[in-house]
């Protein structure tokens, strides 16, 4: 009890206000010290790292793990009962983002060779042509257009769909089913388990109906061939697989292009200074991905014995959160961090994560990026902020992105 009462005064309760503007929170919580137990909004308890060296030794530990089901154990008994989310975890989350080695290192093996920057730079003449089609429609608005809805979001859901094999005119029902499925606050448990039966049906049968066709180009006909030292993946884990490949295609490019266009049009004479200068994009889109990483906090491991960091201990059974989005703030290695400059000198930011979990898809990230922003500037050099529009950001603990970006153009 007393024990008890001592761990919940050293809790530190994030307030709702994290959500709009995590980045006071980061920097109180730096001066203070680079780990602390912390209560989400939502009453998750947890532990939050959040110095840039700090979250590095964390993800570079091999004694703190990912495993999916041990790590739902954890993630239970972090939640008061009348606080537990309605979450129901099932084969679709057995992803390689949620197991330990030896596992995870077959399965990354498997898909990897999908991703290698010769197999993604050939795909460049196709992000462009994607591109051009929907600045093409956005030529058509007589009005303000919502850029993520109309640029930053289909962009890489068609590059993704199309590399996976997932027909793209399926996206809608995937994004209904896999919002319910992960971020299901506000819906029923019937609800959410509907979205999860959906998507898992939808898996099973997608796989089954390119066993039966022609091998294509894509990834889904390559697992299926994959005889990688004679191993491939079975059928459960090529539906966690894809469902993991396309959420990390749904959830996070378009929050880089966005709050890279966010940040420019907040100082307009910074994105008209792009024009004619495509060299300067890959490094702001390297000073997005620090100053307002897309995926901010979420990278979370669980204990399972107590391990000791940056001088302070984590017991065993706990929950911890890396914060990416604070340690590339961090003044110890970003001098001047709060301030969003392109020019720094090689920022070698955490924003893709860091160890085994290294982004896979980064290599593509960055490519798109680097398309999307070139072409929105060459074929809009004067596109602004809606004058006056009241911009929101999601309310998500793992991704840092804007839930629409109002802009409207002088002239197309
Ligand atoms: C893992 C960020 C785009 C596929 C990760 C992790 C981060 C991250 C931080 C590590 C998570 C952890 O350690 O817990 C980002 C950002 C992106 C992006 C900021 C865009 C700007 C993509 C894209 C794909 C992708 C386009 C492609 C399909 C993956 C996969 C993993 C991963 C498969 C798991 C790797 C593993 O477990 O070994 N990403 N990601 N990501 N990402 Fe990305």
């Amino acid at each position: 009890m007393t024990r008890e009462m001592g761990k919940a005064d050293r809790m530190i309760e994030l307030p709702q206000e994290f959500f709009d503007d995590p980045y006071p929170v980061y920097a109180r919580l730096r001066a203070q010290g680079p780990v602390h137990e912390v209560r989400f909004p939502d009453g998750m308890r947890g532990w939050i790292v959040v110095d840039y060296e700090a979250v590095r030794e964390v993800l570079r530990n091999p004694t703190v793990h990912k495993e999916l089901n041990p790590a739902l154990e954890v993630f239970k008994r972090a939640f008061l009962p009348q606080d537990r989310p309605k979450r129901t975890f099932t084969r679709v989350a057995s992803h390689m983002l949620n197991t330990d080695p030896p596992n995870h290192t077959r399965l990354r093996k498997l898909v990897a060779p999908a991703f290698v920057p010769r197999r993604i730079e050939a795909l460049e003449p196709r992000i462009l042509a994607i591109a051009g089609e929907l600045l093409d429609r956005i030529a058509e608005a007589t009005g303000p257009v919502d850029l993520l809805t109309e640029y930053a979001f289909p962009l890489p859901i068609t590059v993704i769909c199309e590399l996976v094999g997932m027909p793209v005119e399926d996206r809608e029902q995937f994004r209904e089913w896999s919002n319910l499925a992960i971020d299901n606050a506000n819906s029923s448990k019937d609800e959410v388990q509907r979205a999860i039966t959906g998507l898992e049906d939808y898996f099973d049968q997608l796989i089954e109906r390119r066993r039966g066709e022609e091998p294509g180009e894509d990834l889904i006909s390559a697992l299926l061939a994959a005889t990688e030292d004679g191993d491939r993946l079975s059928h459960d884990e090529m539906v966690s697989m894809l469902f993991l490949l396309l959420i990390a295609g749904h959830e996070t490019t378009v929050n880089l292009i966005g709050n890279t266009v966010l940040a420019l049009l907040t100082e307009p004479e910074k994105y008209r200074a792009l024009h004619g200068n495509p060299d300067a994009v890959p490094g702001l889109l390297e000073e997005t991905l620090r100053y307002d990483s897309p995926v901010n906090l979420a990278t979370f491991r669980y204990t399972t014995e107590p391990i000791t960091v940056a001088g302070t201990t984590i017991p065993a059974d706990q929950l911890v959160f890396c914060a990416l989005g604070s340690a590339n703030r961090d003044e110890r290695r970003f001098p001047g961090s709060e301030i969003f400059d392109p020019d720094r000198p090689q920022p070698n930011h955490v924003a893709f994560g860091y160890g085994i979990h290294f982004c896979l898809g980064a290599h593509l990230a960055r490519l798109e990026g680097r398309i999307a922003l070139t072409e929105l500037v060459r074929r809009y050099p004067d596109l602004r902020l809606v004058e006056g529009a009241q911009l929101r950001w999601r309310e998500s603990t793992i991704i840092r992105g804007l839930r629409e970006l109002p802009v409207e153009f002088a002239s197309a």
